[in-house]
């Protein structure tokens, strides 16, 4: 059996982490992998974090299996974190899950599940290991477009254009924020003109938010999923709280699926919690207790909300430096979407062969399609990656 077997591609992601690890060259900056680092290079703990963990040592009496569907504390706070005002114990089912991938692939599975002939519409472009998980699935996809490298803004007309063609009962995967890997957003009246058109078409969103908080603050952030659930029978929301707790190795994720009415969120439920028994039966639980320990203790959460807005904030100084300085590097404003773009990515739009160049000649790390991490940056190193950028788009 084993020898039947051939090398997978490599998550191209996950691929330049190592290629990273590996380079010995000194001064290297990785801006590759999308991982919050701090002005030291580390990934902290965040103090909340460490504060819950302590408590949880403490006074966790037992390791024995929660249940399938995780802890309901869990859910029911990262339903209010997410969702606000507009949260709805009766419409919506929820598991906990290992981390965002986990929850991505849980709402594709209970999507095939439940929707053979159904066409998950997808943008152009997207986080990798989107279509990677959905092809696998073997679902029908089709890509929309939604980035104008031109502009480098959100093409906004072409992505309605495109979403015209949704079929009733289609899903159209949407990133709640912090648009990965281009960094650029929807306004809040283009998040209407998409509800709009899925109310019109009957298409389902499919809410993939993993960075609430890396934008424009956690409310902010949320404002797209919010409005899709008021609007909205159906949904599917994939939430990550790998970045905004810094939990990355915890794998701490929920998956809700909102239905319509509490007859169907009871069927639903019911298939979710299957659907983990077939895949890992319970899912991980370390992670999602110290976030809601975190969420639903005033004190724990008052300090984690100013960890994380000084993250934010502290990734919009670099943007700015950086537009700064390319400004001046180039002597042109062509790089001053970096300012614009929010979250922890932008997609600097240059070829493939400046972003070999990049990293052959400077040792500058980003993705292929010139995806950058700013939390990769310093103030230090904000000057270096400009000037290298000035370097190799003149040559
Ligand atoms: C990223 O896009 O870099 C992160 O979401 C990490 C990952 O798993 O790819």
């Amino acid at each position: 059996m084993l020898t039947n077997l051939t090398p997978q591609p490599a998550d191209k992601i996950l691929a330049l982490m190592q290629m990273f690890r590996e380079d010995p060259r000194e001064a290297k900056i990785d801006l590759g992998v999308g991982v919050y680092k701090n002005a030291q290079g580390i990934t902290p703990v965040m103090r909340a974090v460490k504060a819950a963990e302590r408590q949880l040592v403490e006074d966790q009496t037992t390791k024995a299996y929660t249940g399938l569907a995780g802890d309901p504390a869990f859910a029911k706070a990262m339903r209010g974190l997410i969702l606000g005002d507009a949260d709805d114990d009766s419409r919506i089912a929820a598991v906990a899950t290992p981390g965002g991938t986990g929850a991505i692939r849980q709402g594709l599975e209970l999507m095939r599940f439940a929707a053979e002939d159904a066409t998950i519409w997808v943008s152009t472009p997207t986080w990798p290991n989107h279509p990677s998980i959905i092809k696998y699935l073997d679902i029908p996809m089709q890509g929309y477009r939604y980035f104008d490298n031109t502009t480098r803004s959100v093409d906004f007309v072409g992505m309605m254009a495109d979403l015209k063609g949704v079929k009733k009962g289609d899903l159209v995967l949407l990133h709640g924020c912090c648009h990965n890997p281009t960094g650029a957003n929807l306004t809040a009246d283009q998040w209407g003109q998409v509800a709009d058109l899925l109310e019109d078409t009957g298409a389902i969103p499919f809410v993939d938010i993993a960075y609430q908080g890396f934008g424009d603050g956690l409310e902010a952030d949320a404002y797209g999923p919010r409005l899709l659930m008021a609007r909205m029978p159906e949904m599917i929301i994939a939430a990550s709280c790998s970045k905004n707790f810094g939990v990355y190795r915890e794998r701490t994720g929920l998956l809700m699926a909102v239905a319509p009415n509490e007859k169907a969120k009871a069927e639903t439920q019911s298939t979710l919690n299957f659907l983990n028994r077939q895949n890992y039966s319970f899912p991980p639980d370390h992670g999602a207790r110290v976030v809601q320990m975190i969420l639903d203790d005033p004190a724990l959460r008052t300090d984690w909300q100013a960890e994380l807005e000084a993250v934010r904030t502290g990734m919009l100084g670099l943007r700015n430096q950086l537009a700064d300085a390319l400004r001046q590097d180039t002597n042109s404003d062509q790089f001053d979407f970096v300012a614009q773009h929010r979250g922890m990515f932008s997609r600097l739009g240059i070829s493939e062969d400046k972003v070999t160049k990049l990293r052959e000649d400077h040792g500058i790390y980003m993705i292929g399609d010139s995806r950058m991490n700013i939390a990769g940056l310093n103030a230090e190193t904000v000057p270096i990656l400009a000037s290298a950028i000035a370097r190799v788009i003149s040559d």
